[in-house]
């Protein structure tokens, strides 16, 4: 038969292919809980201007409340015909109290609808991710107090370049999840207009009151175009290049946990929980959720590309590519909020094993950095000088197979006499990150400087 909605014009409803390629419900039924607060504030404005009569509104609020309820009970019918949340609620809205359901949806369209709905989804997602970001800060910052002073090898090029502190790298994941907060802080601001009374692309002539439906919806006031206001994606695209942004920072971190667990590495055992076995290798103890992790980062990247290559080529106002929007919207959500949870507990559950730490710190010619300047400082030496006569020190000792501070003065004296038995002192582990006391930097003293100052931020003592 031809559409309930729209059967007027059509003499022949639409093929199977058509019910098929057009229906959303499968995935925009998600939003639901949006479509009913957003309807409902439509239509108590329509109600307080007087465009539709107080009984009425009345009816169809309670009638709202009903197919909610029947929501939040069964779950939301999936019925192709229906194509998409909002004509499967405006159709159920009308089984249960009849035709004064048909004027719920005076002076507006599915296009102001569904860009509304979509932001308050998207609105709360970012408030959920906010959450999330910080819990996983708040496991971080706990690491990092309790390991302000673990000597670590610290790396460029995955080579060992100086000891750092496990507080210090950790402190460092700490910043970027700081970031990406503000980055999601920065598209809520943005995102806080509501297009709801923009009607299909022109606005509308029913007296309507955009900045009673914008208010009742948390909205900090009505878009000022409406033609951009339903063919405006930016919210969900800012969200999603910040879940991407946020995603490479797990990935990276999930890397780390790879690389560190690994037999050769052994800086952590990681938890049980969050681990893997071999079907028939019985001592293996595999990083499966880090992978994951590290994994879903690029199909995060990838649901942010999907929707800017969707976008492209559109001319206002809306068209129906936009229908496409939610899928990679709703899928990266997921995987970035199982990938912070994943990640929160790998940091809080990890056992890291300062002794291997330590001992590959001492093992890689870390204090290298802090010969050179010790000669710069106390033999007064210039840099690059320094720097071919700490080469040559760090050859033999590579040659003995010893650690730096173990060559023989004597050995240290032929390759400089200007070396004395006062550069022990600064080529132990502990001395160098103990010198590297600049703001932010390695020393333990700046680690839990930084360390309070985050406990604070996130109201952790
Ligand atoms: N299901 C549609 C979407 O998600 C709703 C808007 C449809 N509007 C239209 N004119 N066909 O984009």
């Amino acid at each position: 038969g031809s559409n309930a909605m729209w059967g007027g014009r059509f003499a022949e409803g639409p093929s199977a292919v058509m019910a098929e390629i057009n229906a959303s419900i499968g995935f925009d039924k998600a939003l639901w809980r949006q479509d009913i607060a957003a309807s409902k504030a439509h239509m108590a404005m329509l109600g307080a201007q007087g465009i539709v009569s107080s009984g009425d509104a009345a009816t169809i609020a309670d009638g709202l409340d009903k197919v909610a309820a029947e929501y939040e009970a069964d779950g939301v019918p999936e019925d192709w015909a229906l194509e998409d949340i909002h004509m499967t609620t405006e159709s159920r809205l009308a089984e249960l109290i009849g035709p004064v359901a048909g004027r719920l949806h005076t002076g507006r369209s599915r296009n102001d609808q569904v860009a509304t709905d979509f932001k308050l989804w998207v609105r709360e997602a970012i408030e959920q991710m906010d959450g999330a970001l910080a819990a996983l800060q708040s496991a971080l910052v706990q690491r990092a107090h309790e390991h302000a002073a673990s000597i670590m090898p610290g790396f460029t090029h995955l080579q060992t370049a100086q000891p750092v502190t496990l507080g210090h790298h950790l402190l460092a994941y700490y910043e970027m999840l700081e970031r990406d907060r503000s980055r999601f802080a920065d598209a809520r601001v943005r995102l806080n207009r509501s297009p709801l009374g923009s009607a299909a692309l022109a606005g509308t002539g029913f007296p309507i009151d955009r900045n009673a439906t914008a208010q009742a919806l948390g909205f900090d006031g009505p878009t000022h175009n409406s033609l951009d206001a339903v063919s405006d994606r930016d919210f969900a695209l800012d969200y999603l290049m910040a879940a991407a942004q946020c995603s490479l920072h797990l990935s990276r971190l999930a890397e780390e946990f790879v690389i560190w667990a690994s037999q050769p590495f052994g800086f952590v055992r990681m938890p049980d929980t969050l681990s893997t076995g071999s079907s028939i290798m019985p001592q293996k103890k595999n990083p499966d959720a880090a992978e994951l992790v590290r994994g879903h980062a690029g199909r995060i990247v990838g649901c942010a590309t999907a929707l800017m290559v969707t976008m492209k080529g559109l001319p206002l106002a809306y068209s129906k590519d936009m229908q496409d929007d939610k899928p990679p919207v709703f899928e990266a959500h997921g995987l970035l909020e199982l990938s912070i949870a994943a990640m929160t507990g790998m940091v809080a559950d990890s056992t890291f094993r300062t002794d291997r730490m330590r001992q590959a710190a001492e093992l890689g010619y870390a204090t290298a950095t802090d010969l050179a300047d010790w000669l710069v400082t106390q033999a007064d030496i210039p840099f690059r000088e320094a720097h071919h006569i700490t080469g040559a020190a760090v050859r033999l000792a590579e040659e003995r197979g010893v650690a730096l501070d173990a060559l023989p003065l004597a050995d240290l004296q032929a390759i400089d006499k200007r070396i004395d038995d006062r550069v022990f002192d600064s080529l132990s582990v502990d001395a160098s990150v103990a010198a590297r006391s600049s703001y932010g930097g390695t020393a333990p003293q700046q680690v839990r400087l930084q360390t309070a100052h985050a406990a604070d931020r996130l109201g952790i003592t």
